[in-house]
């Protein structure tokens, strides 16, 4: 058989599903809490608890797996949820530098044929959206 009818597999399938995020999200989230820069801006300070857990369900959601943020949530609206910070280039650098540095080792685990995939799918997702958050 060459042709199948079943669906791609979304990127939250071919990752493994939530524990993926979590860990993603937990080193991401290591690396801001020590940030001079960036963590002033989080409400709740150096107790990254909840921000952790909103930002995996929001990646888990974005990717095609379990629809947990929205159903906790509502609509995402990130550019409405991130106006109360200020979010220049310096923010956006900072935040790329962590969320990178967490990706390169977070898909060292993925098996070697879809590694470079995921990598460069999620690289440019984070670098656009990134972007597109600044307000300042
Ligand atoms: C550009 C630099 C960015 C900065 C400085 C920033 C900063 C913040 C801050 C301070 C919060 C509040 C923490 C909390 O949840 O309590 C937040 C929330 C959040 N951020 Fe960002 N963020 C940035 C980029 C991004 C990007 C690129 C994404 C998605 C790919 C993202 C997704 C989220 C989500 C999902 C929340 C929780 C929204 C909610 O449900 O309330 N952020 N961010």
């Amino acid at each position: 058989m060459i042709e199948s009818d079943a669906p791609e597999p979304t990127l939250a399938q071919i990752v493994g599903g939530e524990d993926f995020f979590i860990s993603l999200v937990d080193r991401f989230y290591d690396g801001v809490k020590d940030d001079d820069v960036l963590i002033t801006l989080y409400p709740d300070g150096v107790d990254t608890t909840a921000a952790r857990r909103r930002l995996a369900m929001f990646l888990e959601q974005y990717w095609g797996g379990s629809d947990a943020y929205s159903a906790e949530r509502g609509h995402p609206r990130l550019r409405m949820r991130h106006a109360p910070f200020v979010i220049g280039d310096k923010e956006r650098d900072r935040w790329l530098v962590h969320m990178l540095a967490a990706l390169e080792v977070q898909v060292a685990s993925l098996p070697e044929q879809v590694r470079q995939s995921v990598h460069q799918q999620f690289v440019a997702y984070v670098k656009n959206a990134a972007d597109h958050l600044r307000n300042a």
